[in-house]
């Protein structure tokens, strides 16, 4: 989604912009901006469309050591040149970027354009900058903050004054605002990634707050014009894993990367001594943890396909009801909260906006709610009662996968830790923790069918639509496989419960529509053939995903895609892999944008 990043010190601001922008590409956007302080005048600089078309519109000098820049996902208005940020007031002496919506952006622009004011975007956020310009007070702060409490809605905002060169100004509402102290010099942002070449010292605001900064200082307040202080925290995850290495794409690199972040996320967690996991983020003793009747788990996306194997996976160890729920279908109908039962929130990225509205109607409740995040600092990470950081490192690529894997890791030690406070035994709990050690390596053995995979895409992308169809816990990751395919080939794909067949979409099947079946080798295998033998029957290709030797499934598919033997617990995460592998082939065959595909967003922060 939209993205943030300033600057303020005694280097020349333009190529420190471009580069922040850069990084925060991967989010999502449709068009970016600069704006430079130079002799005491903000110079605007803005392109629909990549970051490639602004840096052809730059001149080939442009003056300013402080300044900021924007990507933007368009929300209101399309995304044009005149609509992209930063904004300007009418006299162009105050300017802005805007992440977030203004909900009475209607209201209030009305009554400036009743005062004379002439907007010259579509856009909500166009209001910030008129709205501070016609607010005058003795510091930029107290006009930013005046205006804002007229304001209603969620922003990330940063604003400049031609007349307070080297001076910024931002502030935060629902959507994420980092500072970054550098040596003589300071940032701000909505996504550390983009400052990490330069510093990895971060303050994160909270809601409600202002800072105001120049090059060498700042000031955290908040909008009842109290001041505020927070201690700086370090980010310690490595830069050089933001680059490509080598890899053609991020999403390519980030899939070969799950043998390593599946490891991260398993390290220190695995106790042999007693045959169990732990995970020290809960805050939860063990008597609390064996107080809890039942577990609802919330997420988006692919969050929410990875909380429905978690809500599996811990109902099989635990024995504890327990199931998933889209975060925003859950907030908005008014949701029961139990004393008894333990909320779990998965989310990548930590700011998914639909995600965090469930965290806070959940508290406010009163209910207890735990996070599984990858972000470190992260709004989610910081307003839950406890959780466990998944430790992935950054995922740029826009399509989730290796967050997806560690996600699931996260839900497999977390129901192992559950199990063993019911009725997993110290023998059972041994395999267990055993076959969670092999996870790197299994998903290391997936990633070798990458090549046989890249072939069978060549032959089956053409198709219009595809099935996939799995049985309990290979459900999900049926689910989670359609949505990869969707996302980054645009091919319509559709998950089924492999028993849901023959209940209606069987008349879909057809020569031209290829059914990807997942087939691990457990108790359901019989079944899971006879779906086979339903989709042949009506001439309908199969692709099997197995890990069986079974004749019969040779013989019923058209092709097979192999994944290692492993223990059933680590089938679903296992599978996954090679439906990763999948989608991917098929996007590169058909020449897609799969880092950055189409319409979507790496983070959805707004409603
Ligand atoms: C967006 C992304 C998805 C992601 C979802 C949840 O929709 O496009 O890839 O799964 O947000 O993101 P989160 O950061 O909460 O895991």
């Amino acid at each position: 989604m939209c993205g943030i990043i300033a600057f303020t010190g005694n280097r020349a601001a333009a190529p420190i912009l471009i580069a922040g922008l850069r990084r925060l590409e991967y989010r999502g956007y449709d068009s970016s901006g600069i704006a430079l302080h130079s002799r005491n005048k903000i110079q605007i600089h803005r392109a629909a469309g990549k970051l490639s078309q602004l840096e052809k519109k730059l001149p080939a000098k442009v003056a300013g050591k402080s300044g900021m820049g924007h990507t933007r996902w368009a929300t209101h208005g399309e995304a044009t040149d005149e609509n992209a940020h930063p904004h300007l007031s009418t006299e162009g002496n105050i300017a802005i970027i805007h992440n977030g919506i203004i909900e009475n952006a209607n209201a209030l622009r009305k009554a400036l354009e009743a005062s004379g004011v002439i907007f010259s975007s579509q856009t909500d956020s166009e209001v910030l900058a008129h709205l501070i310009a016609a607010t005058p007070a003795e510091t930029l702060l107290e006009s930013v903050r005046q205006a804002l409490l007229q304001v209603q809605g969620t922003y990330g905002l940063v604003v400049m004054d031609a007349e307070r060169p080297g001076e910024l100004v931002a502030a935060r509402n629902g959507s994420p605002v980092i500072v970054g102290i550098g040596e003589k010099e300071m940032f701000i942002t909505s996504d550390a990634n983009a400052i990490l070449s330069h510093t990895r010292e971060v303050v994160h605001l909270d809601d409600g707050e202002l800072v105001s900064m120049d090059q060498k200082s700042f000031q955290l307040s908040t909008l009842d014009a109290a001041s505020a202080t927070r201690e700086s925290i370090t980010i310690t995850h490595d830069a050089g894993s933001l680059e490509l290495e080598g890899y053609r794409h991020y999403l390519l690199k980030e899939m070969f990367e799950q043998p390593k972040s599946v490891e991260r996320t398993l390290r220190g967690r695995l106790d042999h001594r007693f045959s169990t996991a732990r995970l020290g983020g809960l805050n939860l003793t063990a008597r609390e943890l064996l107080d809890i009747r039942r577990i609802k788990i919330l997420g988006c996306g692919t969050a929410y396909y990875a909380a429905m194997c978690g809500a599996n996976c811990i109902e099989q160890l635990a024995r504890l009801p327990s199931s998933a729920e889209p975060a925003a279908e859950f907030r908005y109908r008014n949701p029961l909260i139990e004393p008894d039962t333990l909320y779990i929130v998965v989310s990548q990225s930590g700011e998914t906006f639909d995600t965090l509205a469930a965290v806070r109607e959940i508290r406010r409740k009163g209910g207890r709610v735990l996070g599984i995040n990858n972000v470190v600092g992260s709004t989610i990470a910081r307003e839950v009662d406890g959780g466990v950081y998944m430790h992935a490192g950054p995922e740029v690529s826009v399509a989730s996968t290796k967050a997806f894997s560690s996600m699931l890791t996260s839900f497999m030690l977390l129901a192992l830790q559950l199990g063993r406070i019911h009725d997993v035994s110290p023998q059972y709990g041994t395999v267990l923790v055993e076959a969670l050690e092999r996870c790197p390596e299994k998903i290391a053995e997936a990633l070798e069918q990458d090549a046989p995979i890249a072939a069978m895409a060549k032959k089956y992308c053409v198709a219009k639509s595809m099935f996939y169809i799995g049985r309990t816990d290979a459900f999900p990751i049926a689910l989670e496989g359609a949505l990869k395919l969707k996302e980054i080939s645009y091919i319509h794909a559709e998950a089924y419960p492999a028993s849901e067949l023959k209940h209606g979409p069987l008349a879909l099947i057809d020569p031209d529509t290829p059914t990807i079946v997942l087939l691990p080798d457990n108790d359901l295998l019989d079944k899971s053939i006879s779906s086979l033998q339903e989709i042949k029957a009506r001439k309908g290709p199969v692709i099997a995903v197995t890990n069986s030797d079974s004749p019969e499934i040779v013989e019923l598919s058209d092709d097979v895609i192999r994944f290692p033997a492993c223990h059933q617990f680590l089938h679903p995460l296992v599978m996954g892999i090679s439906l990763q592998l999948f989608a991917y082939h098929c996007a590169v065959t058909m020449g897609r944008d799969v880092d950055q595909p189409r319409n979507l967003a790496k983070s959805v922060t707004v409603e």
